[in-house]
């Protein structure tokens, strides 16, 4: 080892150690705070965290926060040189204020002020909180039972054409093609057929650079910097917001009405008769389409990368479970026969409970409130703290899943049910409470559509190493390309 290569040894290791003895510190700190009654949460600053950079780098946010949790408790500081306190909450026992607590005490608007640019302005979380609670119901009703029924008949019809073009045997990337199909129903389920049949190559290059270039890191700290990635963003997005202004005006001259997230829109009303302008139509959409694309296609692929790399038994299971709905509905798929698929359904949660797409969920502590933790210590989290939860460290409590890092679907099936044994936020892949993610019916049924088809028409084998997580993505995915052969054939 040369001389250099030793002090950098040295210098690390004498790092490691003052962190460690600091983070001890703290905890003993905690836990005589603990004896004396309520307390702060135990801190740790990010000079101590800086011991935590080669977890960060090799594995991502969520291993840190793990780390941070096993040391800590399920609830910590963190303080960004004394200007900014982060204070994390992990587990169903000191989150029910956090999901539940009213937009006065717990504000979610701050945080998200980020997204501004890229849904516009005038909508969501540049309005208002009467006018964004009324349209997200607006959003709401447009993917709501009743009118997803009528979206599935799309669903299948994308995927069947999509794989249609799949030779009788070959390798694909996965990710790539879940990316593709996911962006193909969101086009025509969401904007409606005029946008999937005359302007879909176009979306797909608007929304890759207005989702791609609008959410990096830096994005989040200055959404208006005036940096290459940000002119791409809003260049694009004007774009697209000009293509569904001329499409609203079209319907709205025309009186013509179509099957689509679109027209719910444009027949949406505020309480005092005012219908949506075509700006806010076009922000909504943007937001649905936003908040639809990665999550669901990184969940997607997640689903097949799980199923086939460690989860054999269960992909016997699904499609078992495929052939017995076939023996009794044929190749027919609608919405009644997707819930169904109660096996699938198990095998997507799971492999969302493991790698779930939304890491973080942002806060800000508008009021001073108090949490009970597991151990039974109270601790108050002051006013103006901004707070997060995360959702990957949450699912993997062991106190609550069993083997928590074992793909195992049928910890949801009946009989162990481990998240709802576990309590009300036990599981939040799609958040909880006030800003429940609306589109998670929209979700899995698309989801079930593609595997479904998948599991019925082709035998697949992955062929890349189980991927990686990205950690430095804002929805991170799997990490790279995921490869998978697949062969033809017919299930009977
Ligand atoms: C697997 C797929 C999905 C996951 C994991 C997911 C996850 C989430 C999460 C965690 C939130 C809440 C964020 C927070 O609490 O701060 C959220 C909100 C939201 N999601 Fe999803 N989502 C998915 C699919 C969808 C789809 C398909 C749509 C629409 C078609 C959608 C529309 C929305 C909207 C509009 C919100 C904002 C709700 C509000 O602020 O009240 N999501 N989603």
């Amino acid at each position: 080892m040369t001389t250099t290569n030793m002090d950098q040894t040295t210098s690390v290791a004498a790092c490691l150690t003052i962190s460690i003895f600091f983070l001890t510190i703290k905890m003993i700190k905690r836990r005589t705070l603990h004896q004396e009654g309520p307390s702060l949460p135990p801190a740790v600053s990010v000079v101590s965290l800086s011991a935590y950079l080669p977890t960060f780098l090799s594995k991502g946010l969520s291993a840190v926060i793990q780390d941070l949790h096993t040391k800590m408790g399920s609830v910590f500081t963190i303080s960004l040189f004394g200007l900014k306190k982060v204070t994390f909450l992990v587990g169903p026992e000191v989150t029910a204020h956090f999901f539940q607590g009213s937009e006065s005490e717990i504000r979610q608007s701050d945080i998200y002020k980020v997204t501004v640019p890229v849904f516009g302005r005038g909508v969501l979380y540049d309005v208002d909180l009467a006018t964004r609670s009324r349209q997200i119901s607006f959003c709401l009703d447009s993917i709501k039972p009743m009118n997803l029924r009528g979206h599935v008949d799309s669903m299948v019809k994308e995927v069947e054409d999509y794989f249609t073009k799949w030779e009788q045997h070959g390798v694909v990337d996965i990710k790539h093609e879940m990316g593709n199909l996911i962006l193909l129903i969101a086009n025509r389920c969401l904007l409606g057929k005029q946008f999937r049949e005359n302007m879909f190559e176009e979306v797909s290059t608007l929304a890759h650079d207005i989702f791609d270039n609008g959410f990096h890191l830096i994005s989040l700290f200055f959404p208006y910097l005036p940096i290459p990635p940000h002119h791409r963003r809003d260049k694009a997005r004007a774009k697209l917001g000009e293509m569904i202004h001329e499409v609203v005006r079209s319907r709205r001259s025309s009186g013509q009405a179509e099957n689509d997230v679109l027209q719910k829109f444009v027949d949406s009303k505020y309480i005092n008769g005012r219908s949506m302008t075509e700006n806010e139509i076009a922000g909504l959409l943007i937001c649905m389409m936003f908040a639809a694309q990665h999550t669901s296609s990184a969940t997607s692929t997640w689903t097949g990368a799980c199923l086939l790399s460690h989860g054999e038994s269960y992909l016997a299971a699904a499609i078992e479970e495929q052939k017995r709905i076939m023996e009794r509905h044929g190749e027919h798929i609608d919405y009644t026969i997707l819930q169904e698929m109660g096996t699938l359904h198990c095998c997507i949660k799971e492999a969302l409970r493991l790698h779930s797409p939304a890491i973080l969920l942002i806060r800000h502590a508008s009021k001073s409130f108090s949490v009970q933790t597991r151990e039974g210590y109270k601790i108050d989290i002051p006013q103006g703290h901004t707070l997060a939860t995360c959702t990957t460290v949450s699912s993997k409590l062991p106190y609550i899943y069993k083997d928590p890092d074992v793909y195992d679907p049928s910890r949801f099936g009946p009989g162990r049910e481990e998240d709802k044994v576990g309590g009300k936020f036990s599981y939040t892949p799609f958040s909880a409470g006030r800003h429940f993610c609306l589109g998670e019916d929209f979700a899995y049924t698309q989801i079930k559509v593609i595997w479904s088809h998948l599991l019925r028409n082709f035998e697949l084998e992955l062929i890349s190493p189980f991927p990686k997580e990205e950690w430095d993505k804002f929805i991170p995915g799997p990490k790279g390309k995921v490869m998978v052969s697949y062969k033809r054939r017919r299930l009977t």
